[in-house]
C-alpha cells in the first residue's frame, strides 16, 4: 500500500522512475549469481508463452523465429529479481540448446505495471526449425541457491511443418512450393476422361495428376519447363464427377515430397451455345465478318495441321529407329512397404521405361504370379531373368497423404515386406565383387542407408532427380555387357494395372 502511495507521490511531482526493459544477450554457462549465496530469491514465473514469428516482411529471405513471453508474479519477491534466463532445447534430427538472459534496466517498484496490468516481456529470438520439438525453460536470477531446486517454469513447443501460414516462409518450404499457387481447375470432359487445368512453377517441370474419388481411378504426368497455364487429359476408369485431383510436382530440392495441391473435379461446361447477340443485328452486319473469320481460321488451322502430321512422321520416324536401336533391358524393381506407392514407386517406374528404356519387373503387377510361386522362388527368379536389381529407398513419406491411405492401392496394405526378403536373400551376392554389379541403390534425397542394411552401402548408389543420367547410362551400360540378343519388349503396364 505504501508502495502505491509512494508512486503516486512520485507521478504528482513529476519524477516517474523509467519503467524497467530488458537487454538481453547469450548466456551458454551458468549465471554468475551461481557461484553466490543468496538469503532471498525473486519468485518464479507466472506465465510462460511460445509462438512462432516471421523475422521480416521480405518474401525470399525471412527465417522463422521465437516470440517467448512472459509474465511476472505480482508479489513483494519482484523487488528481487534481476534477470531471467530462458534456455531452449531443440529435438529433431539433431539436438541444440541455447540460453538467453535478459537483464531488467531497473529494479522494479511496483508489483504491478504503473499503468496497471502485469509485467509482461518478450524476446524474440531463437531460430525456429520444421517439425521440431523445443522444450523451453525460464527461471529468475538471482536463482536459488546451489542445491535447492529453484523455481522455474517450462512449456513445450512443437514446430508445424510447411502447411502452417507462417511456417510456409521458411526457405525449405518455399522451395517445396509452399508458395505456389497452381490453381487448378478439372472437369470431366468424357466418361473416360478428365481435363486438368494448372499453372506451373518456375521451381521444376514435371508434374502428376491423379484422379481419385475412393480409390485411384486414374493418373498423368506432364513436362512443362515454361511458367504457364497447362492442360492436360487425364485418363480415367471410373466416375470422376466429384473426384479429388491431386497435383504432385516434382521440384528440384523436394523430389517426390513436394507440397502437394487438391483440386475437385466438375462437369465440362456445355460448349457450343450459339450467341444471343446474333439476333439483333443485320444479317450482313453479324454474319459477313464471322464467317470470313471462321474462313481465315480454318485455312491457318488446316496448314497447320498439315505442318504438324509432317513434323510429327518425321519425329516419329526418328525416335522409331533410335527406339529400335538401342537395346531395352530388364529390371527388378523392390520397394520397401513403408514406400508411397503412387508417388514414387510410379514415379520411378515411369522414368525408367520412358527414359532409361527399361522393362520394368514389379511385384505389384504380378500379385498372382507371386502367390503361386511364393515370394522367394519368386525373387529368385526374377533376380535371374533381370538384367539389373535395383533397391529403391523410401524417405521419411513427411508429406505423404490421401493417395497413400491403407484402404487403398497404396503398398502400406502389402502384409510381407519384399524388400526386407529381397535384400536377405540377395544379400550373399553383395559380399562378391562380381556379383554386387547387379545391385544399384535410388533414392531421392541425401540420407545414409540405414543400419539394418549396411550391406547395401556396397552397390552404385544414385540420387533423383540429380543423378538420373548417370543411373540410365549405368543401366544401358549393363545391358552391353550382358547379351545383346533378345528382342527388346516394349511394356506397357501403367500405374493403373496394379
Ligand atoms: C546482464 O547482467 C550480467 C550481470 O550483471 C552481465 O554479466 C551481463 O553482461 C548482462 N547482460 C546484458 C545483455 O546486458
Ligand atoms: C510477442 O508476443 C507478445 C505476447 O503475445 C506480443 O505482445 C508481442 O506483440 C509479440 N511480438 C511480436 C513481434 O509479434
Ligand atoms: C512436454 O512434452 C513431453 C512429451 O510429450 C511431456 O511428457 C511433458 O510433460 C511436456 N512438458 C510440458 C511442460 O508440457
Ligand atoms: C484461377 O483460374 C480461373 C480460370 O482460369 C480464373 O478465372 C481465376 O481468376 C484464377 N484465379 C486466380 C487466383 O488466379
Ligand atoms: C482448360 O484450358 C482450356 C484452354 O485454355 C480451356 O478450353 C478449358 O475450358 C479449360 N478447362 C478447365 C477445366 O478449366
Ligand atoms: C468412385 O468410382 C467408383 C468406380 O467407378 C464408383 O462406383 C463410385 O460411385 C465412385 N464414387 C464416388 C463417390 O463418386
Amino acid at each position: 500500500m505504501s508502495l502505491v502511495l509512494l508512486s503516486l507521490a512520485a507521478l504528482c511531482c513529476g519524477a516517474v522512475p523509467p519503467e524497467p526493459t530488458i537487454q538481453c544477450g547469450s548466456e551458454p554457462g551458468p549465471s554468475p549469481e551461481w557461484m553466490v549465496r543468496h538469503t532471498l530469491t525473486p519468485g518464479d514465473l507466472r506465465d510462460l508463452r511460445v509462438e512462432p514469428i516471421k523475422s521480416s516482411v521480405d518474401l525470399e529471405d525471412s527465417s522463422i523465429l521465437m516470440n517467448i513471453s512472459w509474465i511476472l508474479r505480482a508479489d513483494a519477491s519482484i523487488r528481487l529479481l534481476k534477470a531471467t534466463k530462458i534456455c531452449v532445447m531443440g529435438k529433431s534430427h539433431f539436438e541444440s540448446y541455447s540460453c538467453v538472459r535478459c537483464n531488467y534496466t531497473q529494479a522494479f517498484q511496483t508489483q504491478t505495471r504503473p499503468s496497471g496490468g502485469k509485467w509482461m516481456f518478450s524476446y524474440i529470438g531463437f531460430p525456429v526449425e520444421l517439425n521440431t520439438v523445443y522444450f523451453i525453460g525460464a527461471h529468475n536470477i538471482p536463482n536459488a541457491n546451489m542445491n535447492e531446486d529453484g523455481p522455474s517454469m517450462a512449456v513445450n513447443f512443437t514446430s508445424p511443418g510447411c502447411l502452417n501460414p507462417i511456417m510456409k516462409y521458411k526457405k525449405e518450404c518455399i522451395e517445396a512450393g509452399s508458395l505456389w499457387k497452381p490453381n487448378i481447375t478439372a472437369c470431366k470432359k468424357s466418361a473416360n476422361t478428365v481435363e486438368v487445368n494448372f499453372t506451373t512453377s518456375p521451381l521444376g517441370d514435371r508434374y502428376m495428376a491423379l484422379i481419385q474419388n475412393t480409390t485411384v481411378i486414374g493418373t498423368s504426368y506432364v513436362s512443362e519447363k515454361e511458367l504457364t497455364r497447362t492442360s492436360m487429359v487425364v485418363h480415367v476408369t471410373g466416375e470422376s464427377e466429384g473426384a479429388v485431383v491431386q497435383l504432385t510436382p516434382y521440384f528440384r530440392t523436394c523430389g517426390n515430397d513436394c507440397i502437394r495441391q487438391r483440386g475437385t473435379v466438375v462437369r465440362c461446361p456445355q460448349t457450343g451455345v450459339s450467341s444471343p447477340q446474333g439476333h439483333d443485328r443485320s444479317v450482313l452486319g453479324g454474319w459477313l465478318p464471322l464467317l470470313l473469320s471462321a474462313l481465315l481460321v480454318a485455312t491457318w488451322v488446316l496448314v497447320a495441321g498439315i505442318y504438324l502430321i509432317w513434323r510429327h512422321e518425321r519425329i516419329k520416324k526418328t525416335s522409331f529407329s533410335a527406339a529400335t536401336l538401342l537395346p531395352s533391358i530388364k529390371v527388378l524393381v523392390v520397394y520397401p512397404s513403408e514406400i508411397c506407392f503412387h508417388h514414387t514407386v510410379c514415379y520411378f517406374t515411369e522414368f525408367l521405361q520412358n527414359r532409361c528404356r527399361s522393362e520394368v519387373i514389379l511385384e505389384k503387377w504380378q500379385k498372382k504370379k507371386v502367390a503361386e510361386m511364393g515370394p522367394v522362388q519368386w525373387l529368385t527368379t526374377q533376380k535371374q531373368a533381370a538384367d539389373k536389381v535395383i533397391f529403391l529407398l523410401s524417405n521419411d513419406n513427411s508429406m505423404c497423404d490421401g493417395a497413400c491411405d491403407k484402404n487403398e492401392g497404396g503398398p502400406c496394405e502389402n502384409s510381407q515386406d519384399l524388400f526386407h526378403l529381397a535384400f536377405n536373400l540377395f544379400c550373399s551376392d553383395l559380399r562378391s565383387q562380381a556379383h554386387l554389379r547387379k545391385y544399384v541403390v535410388v533414392s531421392f534425397r541425401e540420407g545414409d542407408i540405414k543400419e539394418d542394411y549396411s550391406a547395401l552401402r556396397a552397390c552404385p548408389a544414385y540420387r533423383l532427380t540429380r543423378d538420373a543420367a548417370d543411373l540410365c547410362a549405368e543401366l544401358l551400360h549393363a545391358k552391353r555387357r550382358v547379351s545383346v540378343g533378345r528382342r527388346p519388349r516394349a511394356c506397357h503396364y501403367n500405374c493403373l494395372s496394379l
